[in-house]
């Protein structure tokens, strides 16, 4: 038979947690141990193309494969790390940024892929190219741009029309923080207790709901982040086991998920004021708690490098000086700054007198995930 593509291209941007998810209450179908609050920022992002080969013919005609024998087991069968169990990554194609990827990366993958066959009743192995529109090589967005983006395009391309609800599930399932990028700006990915309650949500639908009105689009906050690259290196520890190992070993990790109530509580409230100094408190104290569970598990997690330490000072000594900029970070060496918009240039260019051996750029908040046109 000919082959039928079934094809579609999305784009989606990274997020960054102003309250962290640092932790899962269910590995499987990540779910987190705390709901969590990010910013979708502009610049660091992915656009995906996926394409199902409808007719079982892998992407260069060089085998067939049977389209019925591509049918997995539910992905909650699956084990994690893919020993001792078929999957359908022997048949599908993983490109990231010209690269052919196959192992744990294409797991991932292929698992998010599984979950888009078992919703569409379609049985075919899928060829996924993608590229990372970072204006400065990998390594600082996390995976919740790629999940996004897959989620989007897979869906489409399986001729799924899913909702922004459950697009937030399902990238849920292949990267906790993808769920929170499906949307512009503010976002909320509430915890839930299982796949149904787990997904994210505008914050201005939340407040919107609270005031039971409209509201203007992220109550005027018009916030930005100004990003300090340190490092664009692969992270030593994936955040997967890096949050294992807090959530297993530190003696802290209990405190930092009762103070990530508190937090969003209160980050909720900010933005309801438009309170950008309240926010940014919040937001610094709670990346610092993340971090600090990291540090005392076993063995430590220490992300940092000299120059993130002399990053975060940056950051202080601009707030000493009276300008509103508050750090956070993410399972990695970079630090993140956030500020009103309106400051944005004037932060980034104090921290370029400060910093001057590092790269660092504005980010403004940046749209939520979206299906293309053109193919990548
Ligand atoms: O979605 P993951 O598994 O890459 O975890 C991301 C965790 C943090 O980036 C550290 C925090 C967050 O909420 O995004």
């Amino acid at each position: 038979p000919q082959p039928v593509a079934l094809q579609a291209t999305a784009q989606a941007n990274a997020n960054i947690a102003l309250v962290k998810y640092w932790g899962k209450a269910d590995d499987e179908l990540i779910i987190p141990n705390a709901s969590s609050l990010s910013l979708t920022i502009d610049g660091l992002g992915t656009t995906t193309q996926v394409t199902f080969h409808a007719d079982g013919a892998v992407q260069d005609g060089s085998a067939r494969v049977d389209a019925e024998s591509t049918s997995r087991p539910m992905p909650q069968e699956q084990g994690l790390c893919g020993d001792g169990h078929e999957s359908s990554q022997d048949s599908d194609t993983l490109i990231i940024d010209g690269r052919q990827h196959s192992g744990k990366a294409l797991h991932r993958v292929s698992d998010l892929l599984d979950r888009i066959r078992e919703l569409s009743g379609l049985h075919a192995p899928a060829t996924v190219i993608s590229r990372n529109t970072v204006p400065y090589a990998a390594g600082l967005a996390s995976s919740a741009s790629a999940f996004a983006a897959l989620a989007a395009a897979g869906s489409r391309a399986a001729g799924l029309n899913l909702d922004p609800k459950d697009l937030s599930r399902l990238a849920r399932r292949g990267s906790g923080s993808a769920s929170r990028s499906i949307y512009s700006g503010l976002a909320v990915w509430h915890a839930g207790h299982d796949d149904v309650s787990s997904y994210a949500e505008p914050v201005s639908t939340i407040m919107e709901d609270a005031a039971e009105g409209a509201v203007a689009e992220d109550f005027g906050m018009n916030l930005a982040m100004v990003v300090i690259l340190i490092s664009n290196r692969k992270k030593s520890l994936s955040s997967r086991v890096a949050m294992r190992r807090s959530v297993q070993t530190s003696p802290l990790y209990q405190a930092w998920i009762e103070s990530c109530g508190r937090d969003l509580h209160q980050a909720l409230a900010a933005i309801g004021h438009a309170d950008v100094e309240a926010l940014g408190a919040i937001a610094e104290s709670n990346s610092y708690g993340m971090h600090a569970t990291m540090m005392t598990a076993q063995p430590p997690v220490v992300y940092w490098q000299p120059a993130t330490v002399e990053a975060l000072h940056a950051v202080e000594e601009l707030r000493a000086e009276g300008i509103g900029a508050w750090s956070t970070m993410d399972a990695g060496p970079n630090v993140k700054v956030l500020t009103a918009s309106k400051d944005a240039v004037r932060v980034c260019e104090s921290l370029r007198e400060r910093l001057p051996e590092l790269d660092i750029r504005v980010h403004e908040a940046g749209k939520g995930v979206r299906i293309l046109d053109r193919t990548v």
